[in-house]
This record gives structure tokens, sequence and C-alpha cells, in this order.
């Protein structure tokens, strides 16, 4: 049997990783996972579909003593920094990281597994998920760029509170119902956020970078280029934070290298793994975060030709589950090719 653990467990991404486990037990089977977390939730015990499970404090000897399997590492860039490595456990555990700790490093496979499984090789033991903004366009974009081979993108992202994990979502859901209560007090101060997030949008996430753009924005190029062997694609991206609880939308403008109609993009979106198309919007069919919340593939639809690059250029717009799709899901379906591989 399979054994895994969930390192920060009770965050917005290990909770799903659990969920995700689970619901894709027929295919991966693993065991239940060990739940590790801060001292803080040492003790707690988590409801989760495998039963109520007690959460451990985190300590590397305790975890590398139980030579799982598969790691799922939620916690933070520089928690993974100081721990990932170790909990390779000489090679026993492959760990699958949720941080941006080691996605820009060349040894290190970034995957998103229905694009560049082949990246891992044999002895990898070390994987990077890739950032929930670059994973969810990333579905879209790689059926389109293989039959067309894109030069540009231009991406402008909606993104939900929860990308700041579990307390993210609760500053929007306090700011709201504090709002609500008196609509003409001043706004929450903002903790997780730069500025309130009720009723409002942040058009800022992450660190700002010499040149001008955010780190959250670079993450976008940097992953693009390196998940589809692209060094030379011309990326630019707007992240925004808004009030919404689950799920980013992104709106996509797409440079060709080769002519380009809507009706091959349709048939090629079409029948790509992880994708669903929305793409009626007479009929008011589209993506969007409350029909993806909770939705393994990633909505694309609002397909058309570009008034700006004619017939190189399409533009696109895509929703998809960040938790799901930009974590949980890609780092349980990296485990379960993994595992395949074996059989
Ligand atoms: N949220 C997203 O959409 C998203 C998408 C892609 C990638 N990521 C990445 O995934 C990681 C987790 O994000 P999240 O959104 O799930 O964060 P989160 O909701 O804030 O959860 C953080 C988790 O880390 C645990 N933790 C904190 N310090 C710890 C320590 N010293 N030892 C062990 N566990 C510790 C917390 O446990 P306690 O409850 O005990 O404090 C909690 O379980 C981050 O690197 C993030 O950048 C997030």
């Amino acid at each position: 049997m399979v054994t895994c653990a969930i390192i920060g467990a009770t965050g917005a991404v290990g909770m799903e990783v659990a969920k995700c486990m689970h619901s894709r037990q027929s295919t991966f089977g693993p065991t239940a996972p060990a739940l590790y977390a801060s001292p803080r939730s040492a003790g707690k015990v988590m409801s989760t579909l495998y039963g109520d499970l007690t959460i451990a404090a985190f300590d590397v000897d305790l975890v590398n003593s139980s030579s799982y399997d598969y790691i799922f590492l939620a916690v933070s860039g520089s928690f993974s920094l100081e721990w990932a490595e170790k909990l390779t456990n000489g090679g026993k555990t492959v760990v699958i990281d949720n941080s941006s700790a080691f996605r820009y490093h060349d040894s290190i496979p970034l995957v998103v597994p229905e694009i560049n499984l082949a990246a891992i090789g044999p002895d990898d033991k070390l994987i990077a998920n890739p950032n929930c903004t670059t994973a969810i366009a990333a579905m879209a974009l790689h059926p389109i760029h293989a039959k067309y081979t894109i030069e540009t993108l231009i991406v402008s992202s909606y993104q939900a509170t929860s990308g700041a994990g579990e307390p993210g979502m609760q500053e929007l859901l306090e700011g709201t119902r504090k709002q609500l209560e008196d609509l003409a007090a001043p706004p929450q101060p903002a903790k997780m956020f730069s500025h309130p997030i009720a009723f409002n949008c942040i058009p800022c996430i992450d660190k700002l970078q010499d040149n001008g753009y955010t780190k959250e924005e670079m993450k976008v190029a940097w992953e693009t280029r390196k998940i589809f062997c692209a060094p030379d694609m011309k990326v630019s991206v707007t992240a925004v934070r808004i009030p919404t609880l689950r799920a980013h939308s992104e709106a996509i403008s797409i440079q060709t290298k080769d002519v380009i109609d809507v009706a091959g993009v349709k048939e090629v979106l079409a029948t790509a793994k992880g994708l669903v198309v929305k793409d009626d919007t007479a009929n008011d069919v589209y993506p969007m975060p409350l029909t993806s919340s909770g939705a393994d593939n990633v909505e694309v639809g609002r397909i058309r030709q570009s008034l700006v690059f004619g017939d190189r250029g399409v533009e696109i717009f895509v929703c998809g589950d960040q938790l799901l799709r930009g974590a949980a899901l890609n780092a349980v379906l990296i485990a379960e090719a993994m595992e395949g591989r074996k059989a």
C-alpha cells in the first residue's frame, strides 16, 4: 500500500490534498495520510474523508522514521528550503512541494502531469508543483502551443483570496460581514493583504520586483517558459486579487507563430485532458469562479479571434480552482503518475 504524509495539513492546500488523495483512491490507492502541521495544531483532530485523523507537530526525525512513499509539502517557501531535501530521506521518499522554493532550480522538475511528466527522471525525489495562476493557464495554453506555437502571452489575472491560504478567505469573510453591519464604517484593517479586500480589488500580489512587475506576475512568466520548454516566449502578466473565495480567473491574449483560428482552437481544447470548454457567450455560458470552484477541470471560454494580433492571435478566458488544479490535485496527480510508472 502506498503511504503518504501531508505537511501543512491544516492549511488551505493541505486540506485539499487529503480530499484529492481520497477521491483518487481507486487509481492511486494510498492509505489514510499522516497529518503534520505546526506545534499550534498538535493533537487536534481533523475530520477527513478517511475519518477523524490526529495532527502531529512536524518533526523531521519523526516524519523520516515512517519512510513514507510520498510527502506533500504545503507550508511555505522558507520551510521547504529548510526541510524538503532532508525529507527525501536518503532517496526513500518522493517530496512534492507546493511552495515556490525549488521551481526555478534547473535540476528540479516543475511539473503539470498532463504536460511535462517526462521532466521527472527515474532518480528524481524532489518535485516542484507550479504556481496556481501558471498551472491553470497552462492547461489551456499548452494544447494551443503544441499546435500553433505561442510567441507572446499577455495575461490579466483575477485571483481569489484563498490564494493567500485559509487566513485570506477568513479576512474576506470577516471584512465583508463587518462592512455589511455598517456600510458607513471604515473598512476592516487588512492583515493578509496590503489593503482591505472586501468590496475592493488589489492590483499587486507578492513582492515588487526591480522591473516593476510583482513576483506573482514573474512566476507565471518563469514557470510557463520552464514547463513548456519555451525560453523565448514573451510573457507579460498583471495579477490582481479580487474578493472571491476560491478559483482564479485569467484573461489571456495569445500571439502565435502560425496562423490560428477559433475553430481550430476549439478543436484542440475540446479533446485536451483536464479542460472543459464553456464557450456559448450568447447563452451566458463562459468560465466563472462560481462554476469552477471545487471542480478538477479548468474552464476555458470567450474564445475569439484577436482584434490586435489578427490571424496570428486569439483571446481566451480561463477559470480554475487554484487549490485543486493549481496545488493539491496537481500534486496528487504527480504522485499517482510516478506510482503508475512503477507498475
Ligand atoms: N493557497 C493557494 O492557492 C496555493 C496555491 C499553490 C501553492 N500554494 C503554496 O502552498 C503552500 C501552503 O499554502 P496554503 O495556502 O495552504 O497556506 P495556509 O492555509 O496558510 O496553511 C499553512 C500550513 O502550514 C502549516 N505550518 C505553518 N508553520 C509550520 C511549521 N513550522 N511546521 C509545520 N507546519 C507548519 C500550518 O499549520 P498550522 O495550522 O498549525 O499553523 C498550515 O497547515 C504555500 O507555500 C503556498 O505558497 C498555495
